[in-house]
């Protein structure tokens, strides 16, 4: 698929055009990952954040924000829980803190292995390079970092870079899959100064960079942020923050990256009255994240609002993780459930040898 045809899909508002679109990507995930859905434990470790994102109501500038640190015991008991879920991944996200001290995440990492079995996967943001593979090393296997748009200029002005130290997240990417890990990266859908071209832009990117993991959601502007304050431009260029269009960069992820481990999510959800995930894994998607960050800790990680709100995890009566999957008539993933982009890539973790195609990332 090129620019231009993407283009037309991105902007397709017709509902039944639409249901051909939807339909194309339930069949490329059913034919290439099939119907498990993968649960992935969520726990927001933390909500220290040395960065100034516009978007982000957790930025370092946010006042009057309690901070946390979650201990590796009070982790210990999540990863637990999420065996009990179902879960074969733990994922641990926090914002970018450098109180997240290398060794005690390795050690962490170190513990969750032996004491769980789980796979790890990390999303701390961007860290030295040294970490990354102190963590590898420690066992983790997967790092999350979002280029959050392929627009050079909207990505300067929405993640200042910190003083002395551009971001490069395409590098850190790269590294990161130098590095052994299995890689994943996505978008916020309807940024302001967001354009159809930019996201065309970024699914083209996905498809280059060969992502393992691509995560999409529309952006929940937060009142407390620059971004949620400031007035939406308006105007016939500026891409809507709806759950529509997030679903139709979900569908053309997987049209795109067919062997991607693609989550419905936490944003989605959010946005969609919690239908999100439902409709996220019949346009495209195979994995949800439920959040087990212990409730009191989850209401300090309000990167947009409504989302201290999700409660999927909980057993207060609502239907469970495993509930919303089987009643979609889907299974739930046994294992690691780890990507195919990634398992079936040749040589992988190595130099590409002689005669094959390098990988984009590795170039
Ligand atoms: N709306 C939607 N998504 C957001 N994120 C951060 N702030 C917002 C927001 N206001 C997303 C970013 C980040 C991920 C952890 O959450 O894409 O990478």
């Amino acid at each position: 698929m090129n620019h231009a045809e993407l283009l037309g899909w991105l902007r397709e508002e017709d509902p039944v055009r639409l249901e051909e679109l939807w339909r194309r990507a339930d069949r490329v995930r059913r034919v290439q990952v099939g119907d498990e859905v993968h649960l992935r434990g969520l726990v927001e470790l933390s909500n220290h954040c040395r960065r100034q994102c516009t978007y982000c109501g957790v930025r370092a500038g946010q006042r009057g924000l309690l901070r946390y640190r979650m201990t590796a015991d009070e982790v210990l008991a999540c990863a637990a829980r999420a065996r009990a879920l179902g879960c074969g991944t733990l994922v641990l996200q926090s914002g970018e803190d450098e109180g997240l001290e290398a060794a005690w995440v390795a050690d962490l990492v170190r513990r969750l292995k032996s004491e769980s079995g789980l796979t790890v996967t990390l999303s701390l943001g961007e860290r030295e390079e040294r970490e990354l593979r102190l963590w590898r090393a420690a066992g983790a296997e997967r790092y999350l970092l979002r280029f959050e748009t392929s627009n050079r200029r909207l990505y300067d002005a929405v993640h200042p870079s910190l003083p002395g130290r551009p971001s490069d997240r395409l590098a850190d990417l790269r590294r990161l899959r130098e590095l052994g890990f299995e890689v994943g990266s996505g978008v916020m859908v309807g940024l302001p100064g967001q354009g159809w071209d930019d996201l065309a832009d970024d699914l083209e990117l996905f498809r280059s960079l060969d992502l393992d993991m691509i995560g999409v959601g529309p952006f929940v502007p937060h009142a407390e942020t620059p971004l949620g304050r400031a007035p939406r431009p308006a105007g016939p260029q500026q891409v809507p923050a709806t759950v529509t269009l997030a679903c139709q960069v979900v569908a053309l992820a997987r049209l795109l990256c067919p062997r991607a481990n693609i989550p419905a999510t936490t944003a989605l959800d959010a946005l969609a009255s919690r239908r999100g995930w439902e409709l996220g894994l019949t346009r495209g998607a195979n994995v949800v994240m439920p959040n087990l960050t212990p409730l009191g800790y989850r209401a300090l990680y309000e990167i947009y609002p409504g989302k201290e709100l999700l409660r999927e995890a909980e057993g207060c009566g609502e239907p469970g993780p495993r509930e919303r999957v089987l009643a979609l008539g889907r299974t739930v993933g046994a294992g690691p459930g780890g990507s195919r982009a990634f398992v079936e890539r040749p040589g992988r973790a190595l130099a590409p040898s002689q005669g094959e195609e390098p990988c984009p990332l590795c170039l």
